[in-house]
């Protein structure tokens, strides 16, 4: 098919490269940091993601992905160009565009024929008119298709997604990115489920930017309206998880995101969030939703400290924190929740040794002890708490784990525990708003 440039290699450039490339495309990464460029093109991805280096791989060998560094040879003959890079926030948490910037420049330098250019990675409101202005508007036609993948399970996200959102001005730019999507929107790729087709929205460039901002701002909201509800639920004797169960078998809220837990982290939702109140503002609005949203979830870290410290005396506890990721899947620490919680502890006066399944040390958490593996990080622990809900802690043998242990308090920072399984162990459990904490006689 056709020859597609990708600009920008990192987590989001990566995973649309090698999809693409797998679904019959000519795709070339173009990637500026020489070590990245070095790793890529040895087949090496700097960051965990399931299936992604076989993918990367494959597509290699086949000869249909390449990386380099010369914007005149990914240009060449290119049709379409998705912008991949980064949008790091600002103090003022708007974010900071110098890197779609320079991609804009570069492109505009080289741009042989007529092309779309994508932004693909979540870009402010507004880029796209920008973007128009910035790069030769004779040859370049620019759309936006905003990414929804999740970390940990990007691939299937890409590959089979709820959506696709393509907006432009431009009819017949919209047009030949339903031509690059055919075999995803069609479902006719090796591995499609034609049964399973994406809904396809054809829209203008501001709506498809503020549908990436809305959907995650939507996303994070449900997080922390039932983080609230577990508060309330612990305090008046109720089990979050059941409440969540019941409204979310309600279609109009759906039953998905409304886990309760430590709160939400990652890159993105504060990121999204904090960009969407910078865009409210420059535009005279105030986003009140968005403010209470990132403001629950800080709430929720005093809130689990809170319960913590109500069951043990936290100066000189020792305490087993097992996950570190924002979330199983990844190895990204950017807002995790563990690192938060661990912060807290260890200004308490707790001993904190952490052991992840994948993440294997902390260098801006000097007082955080790493462990091996998660026996040894509970070996002596007066509490064990599981922040992040990694396969391999669902599957511990819980009577080995209390068995050695010093003390017996169980912490289910996200409620991804059966009560009595643990409680059966010997331990003494406590969720959030799963009611007040469970004993071994209960
Ligand atoms: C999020 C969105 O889900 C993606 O659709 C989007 O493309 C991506 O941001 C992005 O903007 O690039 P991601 O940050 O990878 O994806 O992770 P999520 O699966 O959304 O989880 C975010 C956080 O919410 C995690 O800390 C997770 O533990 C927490 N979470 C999630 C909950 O606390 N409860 C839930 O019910 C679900």
């Amino acid at each position: 098919m056709s020859k597609i440039a990708v600009v920008g290699t990192g987590y989001v450039g990566a995973v649309v490269a090698a999809c693409l490339a797998s679904i019959g495309h000519d795709v070339v990464g173009v990637e500026s940091n020489p070590s990245r460029l070095e790793s890529l093109r040895s087949g090496v991805v700097p960051f965990h993601e399931p299936g992604l280096p076989e993918l990367l791989s494959s597509q290699m060998e086949k000869g249909s992905l390449e990386f380099t560094d010369s914007y005149q040879d990914a240009m060449d003959g290119t049709a379409v160009t998705f912008l991949c890079v980064g949008t790091p926030s600002l103090p003022d948490g708007s974010p900071d565009t110098n890197q779609i910037e320079n991609a804009a420049r570069s492109i505009s330098e080289w741009v042989a024929n007529p092309m779309v250019v994508v932004t693909k990675s979540t870009v402010p409101i507004g880029s796209g008119r920008w973007l128009n202005e910035l790069i030769d508007g004779d040859r370049v036609s620019i759309a936006s298709n905003p990414e929804f993948l999740r970390e940990g399970s990007a691939l299937k996200d890409f590959l089979h997604p709820d959506r696709i959102v393509l907006g432009s001005d431009d009819a017949a730019a919209i047009a030949t990115l339903v031509e690059v999507y055919r075999p995803i929107i069609e479902q006719s790729f090796t591995g499609g489920r034609p049964d399973h087709r994406p809904g396809l929205v054809r829209t203008n460039l501001e709506t498809a930017e503020i549908v990436k901002y809305a959907a995650n701002a939507f996303l994070a909201m449900k997080i922390s309206f039932i983080n609230e509800v577990a508060m309330l639920a612990d305090a008046v004797g109720a089990d979050v998880t059941e409440v969540a169960t019941a409204i979310g078998m309600d279609q109009r809220i759906g039953s998905s995101f409304l886990a309760a837990g430590v709160g939400w982290g990652g890159s993105c939702f504060g990121k999204d969030l904090a960009a969407l109140q910078a865009t409210a503002r420059s535009h005279g609005l105030e986003s009140l939703i968005t403010g209470a949203v990132v403001a629950v979830n800080e709430r929720q870290i005093d809130f689990f400290v809170g319960k913590l410290s109500d069951q043990l005396d936290l100066a000189g506890a020792t305490i087993a924190l097992l996950g570190l990721a924002f979330k199983p899947g990844t190895d990204d620490l950017r807002d995790a929740p563990s690192l938060k919680v661990a912060r807290r502890l260890i200004d308490f006066g707790a001993t904190v040794t952490a052991y992840d399944p994948i993440v294997t040390s902390v260098p801006e958490l000097a007082n955080l002890a790493i462990a091996p593996s998660w026996t040894d990080a509970v070996s002596g622990a007066d509490a064990t708490v599981v922040v992040t809900e990694w396969d391999e802690f669902l599957s511990m043998n819980l009577t080995t784990l209390a068995d050695k242990m010093a003390g017996d308090l169980f912490v289910d920072a996200r409620n991804a525990f059966n009560v009595a399984a643990v409680t059966d162990a010997g331990l003494s459990y406590i969720g959030i708003g799963r009611a007040s904490a469970h004993t071994p006689q209960d």
